[in-house]
């Protein structure tokens, strides 16, 4: 059915179209009794699709990646669709409206997106009490996380200033969300790629590590596809350094390479995050990366091009604990992720694989790690 919808929607300019989707979505999210029976009607994912992780159980492993609900509008509804777990915004401190549009852009021969939003949200507290309303992730039925980044208005010196403003994020969220996810890696706040360096990196994952201890709160950090290979070595190292409970790999990219979409169009469209399938083999190598250097316990979310089951489960063979979508969710529709469970809750059970978990020991032994199990 969203085949037949999808050029409709398609002839809607981007931003359009997503508050489409959201209304959509409207009355699903109000009323628990149409929440109850979508999910009835999709099925419930498969018993071995569960994953333990940072101390939660995710009835999949398959999530909606961070800024397809910026605001905590429709987590219940996301979560009725299939989705295992929901990541909640980027917020900020301070409420802040989109950069200046055009900011969203489709590029339907790479099946791919590129946007400069730049962290449009309602403000941290605003977005905390209405998940809190909710009741939180016993409200919406699965574990919910929140990104925090960094307020548009703030420099990014001194960066005391810039710990404190994450700081207040961090406070306004940490008695709704199951975890946090730090945000340094958007490439639409001016500079704020530059918190990945590992001095600047040390202070405010320090300090926020601190906090998250305090209020036993796992706290990851989401890096950037487009970092080198010695940076991602060093925040890498951060990461095991300051204690954190794992990294989600990745964000959107500034690189504009191998896209069959002509490099006019590319040109127009100008600066952003590109998303969707360019970006794949990048956050399949960041993942696998991650899970050598930070070891079996840590967390590691795979993000950046999934829209087929057989990635999912390269993802997860790779180290990837659980792992995210959202361009493919735009371009495959609301039933992406029943799909995907469906279809990995069955080739688990052709092949007498009990838990999606197993999946991950198969990537460690191809990294030459064996005898390793997260
Ligand atoms: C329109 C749009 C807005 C996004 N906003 C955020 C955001 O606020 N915070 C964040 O961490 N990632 C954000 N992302 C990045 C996604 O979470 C994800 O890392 C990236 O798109 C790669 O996954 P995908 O190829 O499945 O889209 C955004 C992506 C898109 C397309």
């Amino acid at each position: 059915m969203y085949a037949a919808l999808r050029p409709l929607l398609f002839t809607l300019p981007p931003a359009q179209a997503h508050r489409v989707a959201m209304l959509a979505l409207a009355p699903v999210e109000r009323s628990a009794l149409l929440a109850r029976t979508v999910r009835a009607l999709l099925g419930a994912p498969s018993d071995r699709l569960a994953v333990d992780a940072m101390g939660l159980r995710f009835p999949s492993p398959v999530g909606i990646a961070g800024g397809f609900d910026k605001n905590g509008d429709r987590p219940r509804a996301l979560a009725a669709l299939g989705f295992g777990f929901v990541e909640v915004g980027t917020v900020t401190a301070e409420a802040q409206g989109p950069n200046p549009s055009p900011n969203l852009f489709r590029l339907p021969d790479d099946r791919a997106l590129v946007n400069r939003l730049g962290f449009p949200n309602e403000g941290a507290e605003r977005v905390a009490a209405r998940l809190r309303a909710m009741g939180g992730s016993r409200g919406i039925g699965v574990p919910l996380a929140v990104s925090i980044g960094k307020s548009r208005s703030v420099p990014l010196a001194p960066i005391d200033a810039v710990i404190a403003d994450y700081i207040q994020s961090f406070d306004a969220v940490r008695s709704v969300a199951d975890f946090v996810i730090v945000n340094v890696s958007s490439p639409n706040t001016k500079g704020l790629r530059a918190l990945q360096d590992p001095a600047a990196a040390r202070e405010l994952l320090g300090e926020l590590a601190r906090r998250a201890k305090d209020a036993h709160l796992p706290l990851l950090l989401k890096i950037a596809p487009d970092l080198d290979e010695p940076d991602v070595d060093a925040i890498l190292g951060v990461v095991r350094e300051v204690r954190l409970q794992g990294v989600v790999c990745a964000n959107t990219s500034i690189r504009r390479e191998g896209l069959r979409t002509s490099s006019a169009e590319v040109e127009r469209i100008g600066a952003g995050g590109l998303s969707g399938p360019p970006l794949y083999p990048r956050a399949l190598d960041l993942v696998r990366r991650a899970r050598a250097a930070l070891g079996p316990r840590a967390t590691v979310i795979g993000v950046g091009g999934i829209e087929r089951t057989a990635q999912v489960r390269e993802m997860l063979e790779a180290g990837a604990d659980l792992v995210q979508i959202y361009t493919g969710f735009i371009y495959e529709g609301p039933l992406l992720p029943t799909r995907i469970a469906r279809e990995l809750g069955g080739a688990l059970e052709r092949e007498g694989i009990h838990r999606v978990t197993a999946l991950g020991a198969a990537g460690e032994t191809a990294l030459g790690a064996p005898g390793l199990s997260h």
